[in-house]
């Protein structure tokens, strides 16, 4: 945990940016696998942990705004809980190391809110993401469950935005551990990319690195040969010379800080002149993407260069042709690159993005465009000091698209087809960074990373 003192000064601003009524943020409830007693490992809800800190179940956060008293609601352990779970600190004493001084059991919340309400105040609450959440906010506030996204609480929702967006130098230095897990898990999965290997293998072992060093993984590991799917958690295939490994993972800190690296590499330890060809291209969007971040910069504009950049070095190797800037305008590079540039990280690895995608990433100034490619950009805002957001361009062989496209002579004048199926081997190519923008520009988070051709066959042939 944080010192107390960062949690007062959260729930200060917060209470300072809602203008009257009831800040009510639910901690998360253990949630069952495969039958009630067996649950998946917890993991407290990202928003109760930013603004009170306690990694627990069943717990509640309210914050009054009308007369600047905070509470939390929970219960102390019985006898029972202590027997199969150990001694717990009592829920006052929890909550004064979150430098909350009123604590009140977790019964007593229902009627806490229905008096609220009662009176005319408002209860402002975030959007669920997990059924158990939508049923306890119908048991809290008596809405019908089909109701509930309804009275969700937009002021709340900027509000928080507004908040985590900005990470301090604590949160920047959490992030900064957990990409240093990544470091690890990534050179150990380069070093295991050998032919015969199977991809389970090596998804498996990086897991435990993250555990072993940290906590679970930010996000279930995409590790495969077939890196033409974008996010493919299938991990049966054996490693064979020839085909390139995309390992797209990161880790949690213990106090849930995520990271979120990609690196691709040839299986065997040595890129063969197509496999360099194309890398070499999407390692420049990388790096071309980066040092282009500062803040007062939209993140779409940096996409569209990342896009550029795809687009003029497919040119050069005959991929495409025509005029770069008019098909990148048109989105015909998005055949290979369909996606967008990246997102913002934190205690979500999509950080923040259960409050809406939109509300995130996009604002007055900036509207989601329709078109296929540009429409997946998760955050494409002007970037502000303290942002911290992935940076990972790709370009993709995708048979199923190509198809599509090709039988529909979809961007001919931009795109050469035949020489496609020279490159089909290649699966998919991403390289991703996890950065900082600053006052004055960006850092790369964390140890680096080996991503040129000449590091990546360095690390896999020692
Ligand atoms: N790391 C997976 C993603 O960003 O979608
Ligand atoms: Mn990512």
């Amino acid at each position: 945990m944080f010192d107390k003192k960062v949690y007062t000064e959260r729930r200060n601003k917060l209470k300072n940016r809602i203008d009257s009524g009831i800040i009510l943020i639910p901690g998360n409830s253990e949630a069952s696998f495969n039958y009630p007693a067996n649950t998946y490992h917890f993991r407290q809800d990202s928003n109760f942990l930013y603004f009170f800190g306690l990694d627990h179940p069943d717990l509640a956060g309210v914050l009054d705004v009308d007369n600047d008293k905070d509470y939390i609601f929970g219960n102390d352990v019985d006898m029972d809980d202590i027997i199969w779970m150990g001694p717990q600190p009592l829920m006052k004493e929890r909550a004064a190391g979150v430098g909350v001084e009123n604590t009140k059991p977790f019964g007593t919340l229902v009627n806490f809110l229905n008096d609220a309400i009662k009176s005319g105040r408002k209860v402002h609450f975030l959007p669920p993401y997990r059924g158990e959440q939508l049923v306890q906010l119908k048991q809290l506030l008596g809405f019908l469950t089909a109701r509930v996204n309804d009275y969700v609480s937009q002021e709340l929702i900027m509000a928080v935005i507004e908040l985590r967006s900005i990470k301090d130098k604590y949160e920047i230095s959490e992030i900064e551990k957990a990409v240093d897990i990544a470091y690890d898990m990534h050179l150990t999965a380069m070093k295991m990319a050998m032919p015969g290997v199977i991809e389970r293998e090596i998804a498996g072992t990086i897991e435990g690195i993250s555990l072993a060093k940290g906590g679970p993984v930010s996000f279930p590991i995409i590790l495969s040969i077939n890196g033409q799917t974008l996010h493919n958690h299938y991990h049966g295939n054996t490693l064979v010379e020839g085909r390139m490994m995309v390992t797209d993972a990161g880790a949690e800190t213990t106090m849930h800080y995520a990271s979120d690296i990609t690196r691709t590499v040839p299986v065997g330890g040595k890129f063969n002149q197509r496999q360099k060809e194309i890398y070499q291209v999407v390692l420049d969007a990388n790096v071309k993407s980066i040092e282009a971040i500062r803040p007062g910069v939209t993140y779409k504009s940096i996409h569209l260069l990342a896009a550029k950049t795809v687009a003029s070095g497919l040119k050069g190797l005959g991929l495409m042709k025509g005029d770069v800037d008019e098909a990148v305008s048109q989105g015909a590079h998005a055949l290979f690159f369909p996606h967008g540039l990246g997102h913002m990280m934190g205690l979500d690895v999509h950080d923040i993005e259960g409050l809406g995608e939109n509300n995130v990433g996009y604002d007055n100034e900036i509207k989601r465009s329709g078109q296929f490619g540009l429409a997946f950009l998760r955050l494409a805002k002007k970037l502000q000091p303290g942002f911290v957001l992935t940076v990972e361009p790709g370009i993709y062989f995708i048979p199923e698209l190509i198809d599509q496209w090709k039988a529909k002579k979809k961007f001919e004048e931009f795109i050469n087809y035949d020489k496609i199926s020279d490159y089909m081997d290649i699966g998919g190519i991403r390289i991703e960074d996890d950065v900082l923008v600053t006052d004055s520009g960006y850092r790369v988070l964390g140890k680096p990373i080996p991503k040129t051709i000449e590091d990546i066959e360095r690390v896999m042939q020692s």
